[in-house]
């Protein structure tokens, strides 16, 4: 893409409004605009991120053996009447009633609906084990949205929900997606830490947080020292009994939020205790039967017998998680986006585009980009090199590509490398084999 043809209104200052700093370089980045309190318009430079952050969370999904529909945004209040949550969600629950006086409202999540598209289709014990997921937009009505997509009231959700004959068939479900998580925050570059939440009436250690730290994070976390270390992710997850162990044995280390701190356990991690802040990104949650039997779902089990499914319900903050990634992963100069979720793996910089032979080499670079399928973002533009050095810092791609006047007497180009800020002059052919690489 060309930036002489692009629409990317970058900001050189922070805006006062924004507190948090992925907040501002998400404005001065040009990648989102609020439009009305919590909601907020994706520019093209964010859309690409929230999709490349949407499909790393499908994959992950879809590894996992879930399987991807798509549910409505607007649903019917007659159906969270069915559940008993109509008149329980208070005023998060954004109500409106259509022009026949009918009850409808935004969905702040979907297990109403899921639970009775399964009952109306779900015949016998044979439609389970399975798990559901979807990709879509939710609303609250938060009292105080802030710092961004973070804590927004229009947001981008992954929600899946899983369907067990029983119990021990839901708790496999869950450690699927346990590790299933785990595998798609690290993907994203970010290590994010499990912690057991709070599971509500039903009770048992089914329910975990997954925190990514930050110091702006909204909520305060416990952990040993043993989180900090790389883990490895190579489990069989269809073996049910090498799941279990897997997980048991992660969990065996301490993680807790404020909430659900246990004196016994830091006691016995001692001076391994930590303390920090950190980012509610994901949240995985067993309910058993809470909905299936409110809701009537029932299927026939293998001895003709009818059986009411055991449920869970899983959701990744979509779009708070670029919030989280740019947390993680900035400087002084701007956003450093982890490789696979980069808007564009490379930013072309033309530092003379009045000088012919600059741009000639620059459209012949551009072009070989291209054909090698590289997302390339091509500053094209007639400015001054310090003006494009800041943009491109400042949106944060991988890897530039300068070429101007002096290096092209030489024969070579610079690449940069934006995490480390290393520059090395190369060749066009090297610098081109190093970013296809
Ligand atoms: N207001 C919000 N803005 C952005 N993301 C949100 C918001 N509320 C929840 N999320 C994301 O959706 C995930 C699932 O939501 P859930 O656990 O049901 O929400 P909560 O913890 O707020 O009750 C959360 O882990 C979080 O990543
Ligand atoms: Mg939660």
């Amino acid at each position: 893409m060309r930036l002489s043809r692009h629409f990317l209104p970058v900001m050189k200052e922070s805006p006062a409004d924004a507190q948090i700093v992925s907040h501002k370089l998400m404005l001065r980045a040009g990648m989102i605009r609020q439009t009305a309190a919590g909601i907020y318009a994706w520019l093209p430079l964010g859309h690409r991120v929230l999709r490349k952050i949407e499909q790393i969370v499908r994959e992950e999904q879809d590894r996992a053996g879930a399987i991807e529909l798509l549910m409505p945004t607007i649903q019917s209040a007659d159906l969270w009447r069915q559940s008993g949550r109509y008149d329980d969600y208070g005023l998060e629950m954004l109500r409106i009633k259509d022009r026949h006086e009918r009850e409808i409202l935004f969905g702040p999540t979907a297990e109403e609906v899921i639970t009775a598209i399964f009952r109306d289709n779900a015949r016998s014990y044979r439609d389970l084990p399975r798990t559901l997921y979807n990709i879509q937009w939710k609303f609250r009505d938060e009292v105080r949205p802030r710092f961004g997509v973070m804590r927004g009231r229009e947001f981008l959700m992954k929600d899946a929900y899983s369907f067990d004959l029983d119990v021990e068939g839901a708790r496999h479900s869950y450690n699927r997606m346990f590790v299933a998580y785990l595998r798609t925050f690290k993907r994203m570059g970010l290590s994010a830490i499990p912690m057991q939440a709070d599971t509500g009436p039903i009770g048992g250690d089914l329910s975990h947080e997954f925190i990514v730290l930050a110091p702006t994070g909204e909520s305060e976390v416990f952990y040993h020292t043993n989180w900090e270390a790389e883990r490895s992710l190579d489990v069989d997850a269809d073996d049910a009994a090498a799941l279990q162990g897997f997980v048991s044995g992660l969990t065996d280390d301490y993680a807790a939020t404020d909430e659900k701190r246990d004196e016994a356990r830091e006691a016995e991690a001692g001076d391994k205790l930590k303390q920090s802040r950190g980012i509610e990104v994901g949240h995985i949650f067993f309910f058993g039967t809470k909905y299936s039997q409110a809701m009537g779902l029932s299927v026939q089990g293998p001895d003709g017998s009818p059986v009411t499914p055991q449920m869970g319900s899983y959701g990744i903050g979509v779009s708070r998680l670029m919030g989280a990634i740019i947390e993680a992963s900035h400087d002084d100069a701007g956003i450093v986006w982890p490789e696979a979720v980069a808007p564009y793996r490379v930013g072309l910089i033309n530092m003379r585009a009045d000088d012919a032979r600059c741009s000639a080499a620059s459209d012949d670079l551009y072009a070989k980009l291209q054909a090698a399928g590289v997302d390339t973002l091509y500053d094209d533009r007639d400015e001054r090199g310090g003006a494009k050095f800041a943009t491109m810092d400042l949106i944060g791609l991988p890897w530039q590509i300068i070429i101007g006047p002096k290096g092209l007497d030489k024969g070579v180009v610079e690449l940069k490398r934006r995490a480390t800020g290393e520059r090395v002059e190369l060749s066009v052919e090297d610098a081109l084999a190093k970013v296809t690489g």
